[in-house]
This record gives C-alpha cells, sequence and structure tokens, in this order.
C-alpha cells in the first residue's frame, strides 16, 4: 500500500476534533481537553503526573491530614493521591470486638475529598505486626471453632470498612503481605495463614468487592523487588487465587528498596509480569534510604536517578496506574523508627527533606514525568469518544493507554 504524506491525514484529524469540540462534545469539553498547562519547570508532581497518566502519592497519618499541617499543605498542592500509613488498619480502627473508632481515617477521607486526592485504603487484613487487632488471639483462644469465627470476622471486617468509604476510597489494600518476609511461602506468623490457611484472602477479596463494587482491590507485598524467588511466590499465589475467581483488580509492589536499589529493567521486567496476569499494578510504598548511595560520588544525585528508575519502570507499563512514597518528608519516615533501618538513621529515603524542602530526586521525577509526550491525537479522540458516551473518564489514578508510548489521561474534574 503507498505510503501517504501524513501532514494532511493530521491536519484533517485536528480539524475534526476542533469541530467535535466546539461542536456535539462541547458541552463535555471539560472532559475532552485534558492537558492541564504544564509549562516544564513550573509544573507541580500532580500535573506531570496527571499528564502521564498515573497517579502520584504519599501516606500520611490522621494528624497530618489537614491544611494546617505542613505535610498535608504539600500534599494538597503536589500530589494526587493519600494512603492512610497507619489509620486504616484493623488493630488501629478496632480497639475491642466489634467495636470501630473510624475518627482517624474519617478525617483522612475527608481531607483527600476536600482536595481531590485519591485514596488507596491500607489495609484490611495484615498477619504481621499491628495488622490485627490486639485482641484477636484472645477471641480466637475462646471461641470452639476459631476457623468458622475467623472466617466470618474477615468477612464483616472487610465488610463493614470497605462499605463504609463505598464510593469515596478508590482502592483497597486488601491483603497485605500474605507471603513470609523474605520467601516465596505463605507467612507463618499470620494469625490468618495459621487458622484458615490461604482461604482467608479470598474471604476478604470477595467481601471487599461486595461491600463497594466500584473500588479496586489490591493484593499488596514487600520486598519482591529484589528476591526473584519471593516475586515468583508472589506470582504463583495471584494465579491461584485468580484461577479461584478471587475478585483481585492490582498487585501493589511496596518498593522499600532498603536492603538493595532498583535496577530499572528488572522492575520493569517484574512489573509487566504482573500486567501480563490482567492486572493493574502499582508502586505502594516507596523509599529509597540513603545507605543505598553513600558509596557515590554525589549521593543525592544517585538516590534521584534511583527514584528516576523507578518512576521509568512504571511508566513503562500500561498498567502501572500510580506510585506512592511512604510518607512526605525525610522526618517522617518509617525506617527511622524501624528495627535494622534505624541504626542508619536518619535515612531520607523520599522525595522532600525533613523541612519539606524538594530534594534531587523531586526534580528527577518530574523530569521523567515531563518526558512522557504528548497523547496523539488518537488519544484525544479516544477521550472525545469517552465523555460523548457520556463516560466521565477513568477514575483518579486510573488510566489506560492506547499505546506504550502515550497515556490516556485521567480527565480533570470538570468545573463545578
Ligand atoms: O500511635 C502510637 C503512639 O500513640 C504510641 O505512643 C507509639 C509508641 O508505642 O506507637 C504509636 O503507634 C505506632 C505507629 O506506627 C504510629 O507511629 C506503632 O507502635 C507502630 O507499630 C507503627 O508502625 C507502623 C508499621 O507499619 C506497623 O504497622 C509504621 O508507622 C508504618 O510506616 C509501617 O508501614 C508498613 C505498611 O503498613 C505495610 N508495609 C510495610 C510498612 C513498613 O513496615
Amino acid at each position: 500500500m503507498e505510503s501517504r504524506p501524513l501532514a494532511p491525514a493530521l491536519a484533517r484529524l485536528a480539524a475534526l476534533l476542533a469541530g467535535l469540540l466546539a461542536g456535539p462534545l462541547a458541552p463535555a469539553a471539560a472532559w475532552a481537553t485534558p492537558f492541564p498547562p504544564c509549562t516544564p519547570g513550573a509544573c507541580t508532581l500532580r500535573e506531570a503526573a496527571a499528564r502521564a497518566g498515573i497517579a502520584i502519592g504519599a501516606a500520611l497519618e490522621a494528624g497530618q491530614a489537614t491544611l494546617a499541617d505542613p505535610a498535608g499543605a504539600l500534599v494538597a498542592a503536589e500530589l494526587s493521591s493519600v494512603t492512610p500509613e497507619n489509620a486504616g488498619k484493623w488493630q488501629t480502627l478496632s480497639p475491642a470486638p466489634g467495636v470501630y473508632d473510624f475518627a482517624g481515617l474519617d478525617a483522612i477521607v475527608a481531607y483527600a475529598e476536600a482536595h481531590a486526592l485519591r485514596v488507596r485504603g491500607h489495609t484490611l487484613v495484615w498477619g504481621r505486626s499491628n495488622g490485627p487487632p490486639a485482641w484477636l488471639e484472645a477471641a480466637l483462644a475462646a471461641t470452639p471453632d476459631p476457623a468458622a469465627y475467623l472466617r466470618a470476622l474477615v468477612r464483616e471486617h472487610a465488610g463493614t470498612v470497605v462499605s463504609r468509604y463505598a464510593g469515596r476510597i478508590e482502592s483497597w489494600d486488601v491483603v497485605n503481605e500474605p507471603l513470609a518476609l523474605f520467601t516465596g511461602e505463605p507467612d507463618p506468623a499470620s494469625p490468618y495463614q495459621r487458622v484458615l490457611g490461604t482461604g482467608f484472602i479470598g474471604e476478604a477479596f470477595h467481601a471487599a468487592r461486595a461491600a463497594d463494587p466500584t473500588a479496586r482491590l489490591f493484593l499488596n507485598e514487600i520486598f519482591t523487588e529484589f528476591r526473584d524467588a519471593k516475586f515468583d511466590g508472589l506470582v504463583a499465589l495471584l494465579r491461584d487465587l485468580l484461577a479461584d475467581g478471587v475478585p483481585i483488580d492490582g498487585v501493589g509492589l511496596q518498593g522499600h528498596f532498603g536492603f538493595g536499589a532498583p535496577d530499572r529493567a528488572d522492575l520493569t521486567a517484574k512489573l509487566g509480569a504482573l500486567a501480563a496476569l490482567g492486572l493493574d499494578v502499582e508502586i505502594t510504598e516507596l523509599d529509597l534510604p540513603m545507605l543505598l548511595f553513600e558509596s557515590a560520588a554525589d549521593p543525592l544525585a544517585a538516590q534521584a536517578a534511583a527514584y528516576a528508575d523507578v518512576f521509568a519502570a512504571c511508566l513503562a507499563v500500561a498498567r502501572c496506574t500510580g506510585i506512592t512514597t511512604w510518607g512526605v518528608g525525610d522526618g517522617d519516615s518509617w525506617l527511622d523508627r524501624a528495627e535494622i533501618f534505624s541504626f542508619f538513621a536518619p535515612n531520607r529515603p523520599l522525595l522532600f527533606d525533613a523541612s519539606l524542602a524538594p530534594k534531587p530526586a523531586y526534580f528527577a521525577v518530574r523530569e521523567v514525568l515531563l518526558a512522557v509526550p504528548e497523547p496523539g491525537p488518537g488519544v484525544l479522540l479516544g477521550l472525545g469518544a469517552a465523555a460523548l458516551a457520556g463516560r466521565p473518564g477513568t477514575r483518579p489514578g486510573r488510566s489506560a493507554r492506547t499505546d506504550p508510548a502515550t497515556r490516556a489521561l485521567a480527565p480533570p474534574t470538570p468545573p463545578a
């Protein structure tokens, strides 16, 4: 087929699009004109990430979820997503059987809604640390049928929490870290695994799906990025769960790279392997402590390059829909309080320093995001068609790309 000059065709397409935007699409033009002004060097991470088609977030504590808090003000200005660091955990929410205190999680969700931030719910069922409620073991010891009791309890907890925020929390870490810390085997320390076997995972996901069919449901895992055996165990677990009809929409690779700096190609391959299962993927708890970079000539530049690698890996995989750092400023990091890493404190693992000033890593991330080419007319037309069909486009932070080079944008919220 002879090759025809492209320019006339593009000109015709542009004219068609202009006509659509001025005519039948005019009422929906707010959806179909998706590109917020984004002048390189003046962009926020929020604008740059939206332009690249992903959400960018940080973990917050309930007390930070206000513009009166410097970290809360920074997240509202610079980011598009927030994850409750501790407010949504079962132990935090439920001080006694059947008793719930939602004040902290309510505060974070209300703050997010006030500032058009996506919320990643974290986390319904986690078998380690302060995941399980403090009263669980005593309750299990007191019941004649621990399995029946725990199965019902998991369903009730997931249903109670997810239904409270139905339509308000965009995605949930339904189950966090079901595998052992450093292997691909089920976690022997988990009371859920001990009493119910791996079946507890399906119980939680089915209950969450029933409570809010609009939420994306994630399985979230730690330390798989640099431990291939654990990653292989995660993939095997996901295949089994999906084959059993467990309603999983996505996988979170946490991105706590304290044991080894990210390898861009390897991370891209891992994200791609998970996407190939038909799942969305996100980097859900990213931090890159300075202990990884101390031997570099310029440690902060080396940290910036590592952050750029992680973002580039996500942007290379169409179903990677967001990246969240685990904390806002370096003064927030759990690493400075954690068993192994507190020895290296201050770990300084985040995009903003302890006074919330942007670090070289912030600018490196923005550069990677702005390097994503403007979506072509085909994507624009796709957005226009979506608007015409009355679909308001994908939810914040959920974007699908029409081709590897570009991404459909999550359209901006139309003017009130
Ligand atoms: O709020 C209490 C405070 O009132 C009390 O005085 C203090 C001392 O006991 O404890 C405070 O609670 C601590 C909480 O962090 C808030 O700082 C808990 O003891 C402590 O266990 C909790 O640690 C959290 C850890 O998960 C365990 O839940 C970290 O902040 C949090 O960053 C960390 O995050 C996890 C993710 O949820 C899952 N992936 C791994 C990641 C790192 O462990």
